[in-house]
């Protein structure tokens, strides 16, 4: 491309940007957004379809900064999901399992559906059981989101025709998924070397399902790495230390943790570069999670970040304001005035101004793999 033609392409898309998170619903970009995913992405799965309605994740404040109730988000408002919908010009991503309460009126998943569940890891519970981890929310696996998008998907489209006419102008969001197989090895006790062990076959799952969806039609899907996770609240007071050197200085975080993410990371963008060789008519997009989020801690100041970078907005006290025995929404837990000012929100997920910057930067330009923003001017 010329440099002219680059250039006024990136005019526009400022020109773009700076609408869309000022006057949102201007970009035809893509019709739906299909999703699958954990608690980064979930709108409301899980609490669509627990039996208990008293987990933390249900309770206020969650939900207070947009929604002003909680909506089984698990943030005070948007989720990178929310603001990618705002983006497209497209409604909030329904929750599939909504449609299965039958108090509340069928769904109309045409212009998107979210099949995220809080807590979902990319392999099955039964495996990982095997090894004793196990998910404290869910067993529904990104496995078990596969089958229900293709149980629903007769009610979008009825021959193999017309699924691949609406798939291919949909956005398919591939997660994240993957953290809480870690997450629930680390923070249960496991050691990094047996979480290390399976890294591979997590890989495998997420590519396994990207290449069923590329079957059934998908033709721009969105991949996200996984976060700098010894940055989160959580995990710096699992695994507080008193070994300096364990952090880094500039933002706090631990790098031990930050490194077995990018290794994820980096499995994943090789597998990624794999399926785009077999299948070079589907656009596969790497999200870099890790680096929009790192990027806010780097300079907090400079985003709006004044609280504390390494304390939760929300959270049962002590040094990073989490304990794992009084969460967010838990009596006895409190929450800060502003969220706003805080990056993480309940030491596990980021507030919404968190994740409004980091949907921002994935959107602008460099955080995506090829660029986002790009795609949706040429379909313009
Ligand atoms: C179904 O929705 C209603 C209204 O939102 C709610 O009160 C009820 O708990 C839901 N049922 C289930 C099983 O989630
Ligand atoms: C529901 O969740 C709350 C909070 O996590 C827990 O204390 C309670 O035991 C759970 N109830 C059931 C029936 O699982
Ligand atoms: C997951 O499945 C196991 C085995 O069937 C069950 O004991 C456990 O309660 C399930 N967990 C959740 C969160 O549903
Ligand atoms: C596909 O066929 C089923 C059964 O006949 C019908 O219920 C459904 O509405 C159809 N879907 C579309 C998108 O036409
Ligand atoms: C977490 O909260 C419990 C219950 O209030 C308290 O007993 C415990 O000391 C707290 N843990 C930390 C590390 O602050
Ligand atoms: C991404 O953008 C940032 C800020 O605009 C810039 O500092 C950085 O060098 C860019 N990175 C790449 C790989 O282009």
């Amino acid at each position: 491309m010329s440099s002219m033609g680059w250039s006024f392409q990136a005019y526009l898309m400022n020109l773009i940007l700076v609408s869309v998170f000022i006057i949102p619903h201007v970009l035809g970009c893509f019709n739906s957004v299909i999703s699958f995913g954990d608690s980064l992405t979930d709108t409301g799965n899980l609490y669509n379809s627990s039996p208990n309605r008293s987990l933390h994740y249900f309770q206020p404040p969650y939900g207070e900064t947009y929604f002003h109730h909680p909506t089984g988000r698990c943030s005070d408002g948007r989720l990178i999901i929310d603001f990618i919908a705002q983006f497209l010009g497209l409604p909030l991503v329904p929750p599939f399992l909504q449609s299965l309460n039958s108090t509340q009126p069928v769904q109309n998943f045409e212009a998107g559906v979210n099949f995220a569940v809080i807590g979902a890891t990319g392999l099955d519970a039964s495996f990982l059981a095997t090894m004793e981890i196990h998910s404290p929310s869910t067993n529904n696996s990104l496995r078990i989101q596969l089958e229900w998008f293709k149980q629903m998907l007769p009610s979008l489209c009825n021959t193999s025709l017309d699924c691949k006419k609406f798939l291919s102008t949909s956005l398919i969001l591939m997660g994240s998924i993957g953290c809480n197989d870690y997450n629930d090895g680390l923070l249960g006790g496991k050691s990094i070397e047996l979480v290390r062990s399976y890294l591979p076959l997590v890989i495998e799952a997420i590519a396994s399902t990207i290449n069923e969806l590329i079957e059934l039609g998908a033709a721009t899907i969105l991949v996200p790495g996984n976060n700098p996770i010894g940055c989160l609240p959580s995990y710096l007071s699992k695994f507080e230390s008193s070994d300096k050197s364990q952090y880094d200085a500039s933002t706090g975080c631990l790098k031990w943790l930050n490194e077995f993410a990018q290794y994820h990371n980096e499995q994943l963008q090789i597998e990624l570069s794999r399926i785009r060789r077999l299948h070079p008519q589907v656009t596969i997009v790497y999200a870099d999670y890790y680096n929009a989020l790192l990027q806010l801690y780097q300079s907090p100041r400079q985003f709006g970040f004044t609280g504390e970078t390494s304390k939760a907005c929300c959270g049962g006290g002590g040094p990073y304001n989490f304990n794992s025995s009084v969460q967010c929404g838990n009596a006895g837990a409190t929450v800060c005035e502003n969220p706003s000012q805080f990056i993480n929100w309940d030491g596990m997920h980021c507030t919404e101004a968190a994740y409004r910057l980091m949907t921002k930067a994935l959107l602008q330009g460099n955080y995506t793999f090829p660029r986002l923003a790009s795609l949706c001017v040429s379909q313009m």
